[in-house]
């Protein structure tokens, strides 16, 4: 494909006509999306829902209004089944004859809004197999291996979109010229050579002790086992720490930590982990939840959180070797032999 192949053009070739209008009906929403963001506060966006726009109107965050917007394209696309949304507790059916279901998490990274930062949408399609019936949750509930595709449209510098439908990633470029996607990349591969790694940092005395020794030997450096001195970065928007992985190469972690008891983990399996876990091993990378890889894991709620450490194969084995050597899992559960 050439250098301005459009993303309805991409779609046409690569996927079924299904995914290719679910597809363009995300696409459309994040269009919308983002040219809110980019009138930021003049838009009356900024600041929490409840209060007041300079125009002196009812303020929604755009956290909520993102949701919105995808709820109501996608429940009117025919091929949808079923939608579920991180900001909604019950998923939505769409259309009992649809073939697909959706589930997004409509602004990653939302408080970043205010502070003029990046923020972007996460989706993963997965298969709808009780055609003639109402979706309901339990046909969301698949491991992540069943994505038919999956990615993220970041709102940053500029927008753009990553995706895969299990053959590559691709990443496009939104133009504001023409107002379409354009492919800029077709086959984005994550690179394997990685100095880089992303971690909040002030969870450290939360942490279980192969995280706390992973990131030890990382800061010892080149006076250390790796042999090489690392960077931390860390956005605080998964979307955009995990976009700079997929760019630059290196290694995202939000791993289990004892700060809250009884909570599994941060992220989000349906919403978060499972759709960049596709991204980034189709990318040539590595996603597991210290232990597990992701997109094995059975999901038992819609709403499941869980450990995440994703990005560079060399890395992620690494640390799963850590785990291995402490014998325990992703929790801190006494790994069984
Ligand atoms: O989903 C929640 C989220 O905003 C992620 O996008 C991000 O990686 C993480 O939380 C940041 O967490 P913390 O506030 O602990 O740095």
């Amino acid at each position: 494909m050439t250098a301005q192949t459009t993303l309805a053009q991409y779609l046409e070739s690569y996927t079924t006509p299904q995914l290719a209008s679910t597809m363009t009906t995300l696409a459309t929403a994040s269009v919308a999306i983002s040219h809110l963001l980019d009138k930021g506060a003049l838009a009356g966006i900024h600041g929490e829902a409840g209060g007041q726009n300079v125009q002196g109107e009812a303020q929604k965050k755009l956290d909520v209004i993102s949701n919105d917007l995808l709820l109501n394209a996608l429940i009117h696309n025919p091929n949808c089944a079923g939608v579920a949304s991180e900001e909604l507790d019950e998923i939505s059916p769409a259309n009992d004859d649809g073939t697909l279901l959706v589930t997004f998490d409509p602004l990653d990274g939302s408080s970043n809004i205010d502070i003029n930062m990046t923020v972007g949408t996460i989706f993963s399609i997965l298969p709808y197999h009780n055609q003639g019936q109402r979706a309901c949750e339990s046909d969301f509930l698949q491991k992540g291996e069943n994505q038919l595709g999956a990615g993220y449209f970041i709102y940053g510098t500029s927008t753009m979109l990553a995706v895969t439908f299990g053959d590559g990633v691709a990443m496009f470029s939104f133009d504001p010229m023409s107002q379409t996607y354009i492919l800029i990349n077709d086959d984005v591969r994550i690179s394997h050579d990685t100095a880089e790694y992303a971690i909040n940092a002030s969870n450290r005395r939360y942490w279980l002790e192969p995280i706390a020794t992973y990131i030890e030997e990382l800061t010892q450096g080149d006076t250390g086992v790796r042999a090489k001195d690392y960077n931390m970065r860390w956005v605080a928007a998964m979307i955009a720490d995990v976009h700079r992985i997929l760019i630059r190469g290196g290694v995202f972690m939000y791993p289990f930590d004892t700060k809250i008891a009884g909570k599994a983990g941060k992220l989000r399996l349906m919403y978060e982990a499972n759709p960049m876990s596709f991204v980034i091993e189709q990318a040539g990378g590595a996603s597991t939840d210290g232990v597990q890889r992701i997109m094995d894991i059975t999901p038992t709620h819609i709403h499941q959180r869980i450990p995440v450490v994703l990005g560079a194969k060399e890395e992620v084995e690494y640390v799963k070797a850590l785990y291995e050597k402490a014998g325990i899992l992703a929790n801190g559960d006494k790994a069984s032999e």
